[in-house]
């Protein structure tokens, strides 16, 4: 039998790894809005699962949404909310000391925990109502686990700071 791999030009080889390079590339673009990751998880993917695979780099882009609001930087000022620097893990409505934090979100206790953040995220008044947080929530559970992703990278004890 003929190899047809080894009867290939020099340059059709080239011409092939070009070609897988930019479906590669494509791959990644296509990957930007986590259509990849979606695929994988499927329609209703757990916390874990999304936590998982999630991608703070992507979860900062999704933080525009916050940012009219909250700062992230260490030490930064408030905005209409709290600034939000290592806000992960930390006792509810207590990451910025100086901020007037509502009756609504004061009274739920616990701290952000994964799974709080999660709940928070997907929709704010459900969660606490009455909550000065004006926001409808981010739907998409890949999208909240991105977010909290990059919320974690955003603190003093994260090496992943950026
Ligand atoms: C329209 C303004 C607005 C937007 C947009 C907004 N927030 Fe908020 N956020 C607030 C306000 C106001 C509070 C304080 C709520 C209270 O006291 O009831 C708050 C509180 C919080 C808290 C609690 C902080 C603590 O110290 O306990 C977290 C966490 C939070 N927001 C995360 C987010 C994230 C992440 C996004 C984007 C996905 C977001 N917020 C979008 C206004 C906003």
């Amino acid at each position: 039998m003929i190899d047809r791999h080894r009867m290939a030009s020099p340059r059709a080889r080239a011409g092939r790894s070009l070609l897988l390079s930019c479906l590669l590339l494509l791959s990644a673009c296509a990957d930007d809005d986590g259509a990849a990751r979606r695929r994988a998880l499927g329609d209703r993917p757990g916390l874990d699962a999304a936590l998982r695979v999630a991608d703070p780099h992507r979860g900062g882009r999704l933080f525009g949404q916050c940012a009219a609001c909250h700062t992230i930087g260490p030490g930064a000022g408030d905005r209409n909310g709290p600034n939000l620097f290592g806000v992960m893990n930390k006792p509810i409505a207590s990451n910025s000391p100086r901020y007037g934090y509502t009756a609504a979100l004061s009274a739920l206790g616990g701290t952000w925990t994964p799974e709080a953040m999660d709940r928070w995220l997907a929709d704010p008044a459900k969660v606490a109502p009455g909550t000065r947080m004006h926001f409808s929530g981010l739907a998409d559970p890949l999208d909240r686990a991105d977010v909290i992703a990059y919320l974690q990278s955003q603190s003093a004890g994260s090496a992943s700071r950026q």
